[in-house]
């Protein structure tokens, strides 16, 4: 299977590096206008280029990973080399319909929202597609699906995905940083507290995974009565923990609605 990714920024890159690590049998090649940051991945095997329509017409599936008021520019660049494509697009507010109204009814528009850990194959990549595309979006349901989970989603959610799935690793990343800062206050080198504290949300993260279970159920297993944990736990909420994530969530999502 060959892998056409128009846009080698941070996603594009992202998705490339990924695929070329868990998905072996796949060619992959990213094009971006100035290639001279990313030269470093043909090492990797993956072709760069600065013409996105090179070797396209080969390509089983083209990943669009431009800014939005990029994406128009591409579209006509590449439309004219291009027959019968499924078309699988990152592109933030970029609708199935107006992907779809763009590209023409011989191509098929598919929705994707990963997020940056596609390079370690530990994405949620959100998908959405019409009915009469089920076919070519399992194709790249499955592509997906070596880079993480792939939750088939209504389109009407995808800004939510966004927030959630996409922007959610910033806000990941900042709960790591705030743990580390505090792990430094209470001890620890500035290392070793990110070790620690890096490692227990993934550990907190795949036990929510493998046992499919509430986090509350598992917070219960941690918190003694009496104990440290609760009255941490119980600080943090009077200060605001849950409230201001999810406030935050929901500003993200007003911002990307306009
Ligand atoms: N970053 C994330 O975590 C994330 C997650 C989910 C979705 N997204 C979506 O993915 C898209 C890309 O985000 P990003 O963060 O990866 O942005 P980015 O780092 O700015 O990457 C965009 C890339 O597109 C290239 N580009 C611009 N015009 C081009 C053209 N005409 N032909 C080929 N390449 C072109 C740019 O490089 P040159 O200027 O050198 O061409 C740049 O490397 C956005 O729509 C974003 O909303 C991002």
């Amino acid at each position: 299977m060959k892998i056409h990714i128009i846009g080698g920024g941070n996603l594009g890159v992202a998705i490339a590096l990924g695929l070329s690590q868990f998905a072996a049998d796949r060619k992959i090649t990213v094009t971006r206008r100035n290639t001279s940051g990313i030269q470093y991945l043909e090492q990797k095997g993956i072709t760069v280029n600065s013409d996105n329509k090179h070797n396209i017409q080969e390509a089983d599936i083209i990943i669009l990973t431009v800014k939005p008021y990029q994406v128009d520019t591409v579209l006509d660049e590449i439309l004219p080399a291009i027959s019968n494509k499924i078309i699988a697009s990152a592109v933030s507010g970029l609708t199935l319909e107006a992907l779809q109204a763009k590209i023409g009814e011989q191509h098929a528009a598919v929705r994707i929202m990963p997020n940056i850990a596609a390079e370690f194959a530990a994405s949620a990549t959100c998908i959405a597609f019409a009915e009469k595309h089920k076919t070519e979006a399992q194709k790249v349901i499955s592509l997906f699906s070596d880079l993480g989970t792939v939750p088939v989603i209504d389109e009407k959610l995808m800004d939510a995905a966004t927030v959630l799935g996409a922007c959610g690793t910033a806000y990941a990343l900042r709960y790591i940083r705030a743990s580390m800062q505090a792990g430094i206050e209470i001890g620890f080198d500035s290392q070793t507290a990110l070790a620690i504290a890096a490692q227990t949300v993934m550990g907190a993260a795949q036990m929510v995974m493998k046992e499919n279970t509430h986090p509350e159920q598992l917070i219960d297993k941690v918190t003694t009565p009496q104990g440290c944990t609760i009255v941490g736990l119980n600080e943090m909420e009077h200060q605001g923990f849950s409230s201001s994530l999810i406030k935050g969530i929901k500003t993200s999502l007003q911002k990307i609605k306009g």
